[in-house]
């Protein structure tokens, strides 16, 4: 490599750094991402310029490709499907590693240039890559909520053989060096491991094998980075292993799972917990727009909590104009945010950031919970799972032991959503049916946009 090829990327390395720093802060965040373009761009072309290179003619096909179809699924997707989409990607980024790495490791045997650092880190990238692969294609399919298979019985035996095939074919590898069956062996049974593990993990647990699996897709970098000796892909898969690995443990704390748990022991499925029948029968009391205007109308303070909905329901922006409203009439909004409402890390932040929702509003769980008996009226707007306090009861729901958003403890609570019908972890909730709650049914951009037009005539 020579000095201006290290001297570029150690300028990209530089940009990725700051460009996380930044991320961590709404204010900073858009600096912080055009930093990280930045990096990458000099990262693309500090390596394509670099003389190892000898022809561009498949670059550039793999570029036009992957460009279109990169431009075709940003342009299509719906804002709702994007945690989809970032599942997708952290399974492509494995998967490139583990072409990668085979790749360079099958050339480096034709050549007899392998050598064992070379071999194990190879195995390294062809083991994780795979198993992140087909592990994120197993979360996009729970994602969308089209795959419910959770395994079959005695899938745990399974999985441990697999793991041990595995560190057998990875040492293989190494020792037997120059037979490439091993590393299609490994590939494959990395595979199959990505497979095992996630499909028992579903319900309040997504959020963790999300932020693992994404931390993954940067360890499987950084062994690719070792195989072709790429100081940039190390930092880089670095950086992504190790936020993947910060953020991971947040999910965990925000479940109140430890991640062996959530690994090896799949929260309960929730089947014998009460029916909605019994739940709901008799006792769910709906309200109207102007019922709702005129409660909060009288109120000093109120708390917003949003969910999956808000984002189904686009209804940031009218969200926005409410709070506005009621801030003029001189009552205190806040917003209550949980950290895994939503479909991805974070998903309410960014929902509401793109509201110009001042930041300072957003108050997080552990805060604001506390201060949920001085509320006068609290609107939960498409969350569900995040504000169901059968989490602090029932020890075989998919749920039990989750922290949530204490809204029951409001004066009043108004939840908006269009049905009965149950959240990501498919189990009725008993605030629905609460004494001091009441349902305002509907599409949540509409029922907002509706109490707003109440509130401004009374
Ligand atoms: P959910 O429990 O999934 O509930 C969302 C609710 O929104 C549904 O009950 C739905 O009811 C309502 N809704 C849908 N479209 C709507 C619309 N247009 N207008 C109004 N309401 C609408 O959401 P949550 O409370 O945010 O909890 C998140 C769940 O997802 C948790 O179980 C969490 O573990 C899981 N999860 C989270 C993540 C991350 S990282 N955040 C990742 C994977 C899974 P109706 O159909 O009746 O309207």
């Amino acid at each position: 490599m020579d000095d201006w090829t290290t001297l570029g990327y150690l300028a990209a390395a530089v940009l990725f750094i700051l460009g996380l720093k930044r991320l961590s802060r709404p204010r900073t965040a858009v600096r912080g991402n055009q930093l990280g373009a930045a990096g990458m761009l000099i990262a693309v072309v500090v390596t394509l310029t670099d003389n190892a290179i000898l022809s561009f003619e498949w670059i550039a096909g793999g570029l036009i490709l992957g460009a279109a179809v990169g431009a075709l699924l940003a342009v299509r997707v719906r804002m709702t499907a994007m945690p989809e989409l970032v599942a997708l990607f952290n399974g492509f980024g494995g998967g490139a590693s583990v072409l990668v790495a085979a790749a360079s490791y099958i050339e480096a045997v034709d050549l007899a240039t392998d050598s064992s650092r070379l071999s194990a880190a190879a195995a390294l990238a062809s083991l994780i890559g795979a198993l992140t692969f087909t592990g994120s294609l197993i979360a996009f399919g729970k994602l969308q909520e089209t795959l419910r298979w959770s395994g079959f019985g005695g899938m745990r035996i399974v999985s441990g053989a697999g793991a041990g095939a595995a560190v057998v074919f990875g040492i293989l590898m190494v020792v037997d060096a120059g037979n490439v069956l091993w590393v299609w062996l490994l590939v494959a049974v990395g595979a199959l491991l990505g497979i095992l593990v996630v499909s028992p993990i579903g319900g309040a647990d997504m959020p963790v094998v999300i932020a693992l699996l994404n931390s993954l897709s940067g360890m499987a970098a950084v062994a690719a980075g070792f195989v072709l000796d790429n100081s940039l892909l190390i930092i880089a898969g670095s950086l992504v292993g190790a936020s993947g690995l910060i953020l991971t443990q947040i999910m965990c704390v925000a479940m109140n799972r430890s991640l062996l748990a959530v690994m090896f022991s799949p929260a309960p499925s929730g089947a014998g917990g009460p029916s909605a029948d019994d739940v709901y029968a008799g006792k769910v009391r709906s309200t109207s727009a102007d019922d709702v205007a005129m409660l909060l109308e009288s109120a000093e303070r109120v708390a917003i909590v949003p969910g999956y909905g808000l984002a189904v329901a686009q209804a940031q922006h009218a969200v926005r104009d409410l709070a506005r409203r009621l801030e003029d009439r001189g009552t205190e909004v806040v917003f209550g945010i949980h950290p895994v409402a939503g479909r991805m890390p974070g998903h309410m932040n960014v929902l509401l950031a793109e509201a110009e929702i001042s930041y300072e509003k957003l108050v997080g769980m552990d805060d604001i919970n506390p201060t949920f008996e001085q509320t006068d009226v609290t609107i939960v707007l498409g969350a569900n799972d995040v504000v169901n306090p059968i989490a602090r009861t029932d020890p075989s729901s998919p749920i039990a032991g989750m922290p949530i958003l204490d809204v029951d403890r409001s004066g009043v609570v108004v939840v908006i959503k269009r049905s009965l019908s149950p959240g990501f972890a498919g189990i009725p909730n008993p605030l629905f049916a609460a004494e001091n709650s009441l349902m305002l049914f509907g599409d949540g951009r509409e029922a907002v946009v509706d109490i707003n037009k109440s509130l401004q005539q009374i």
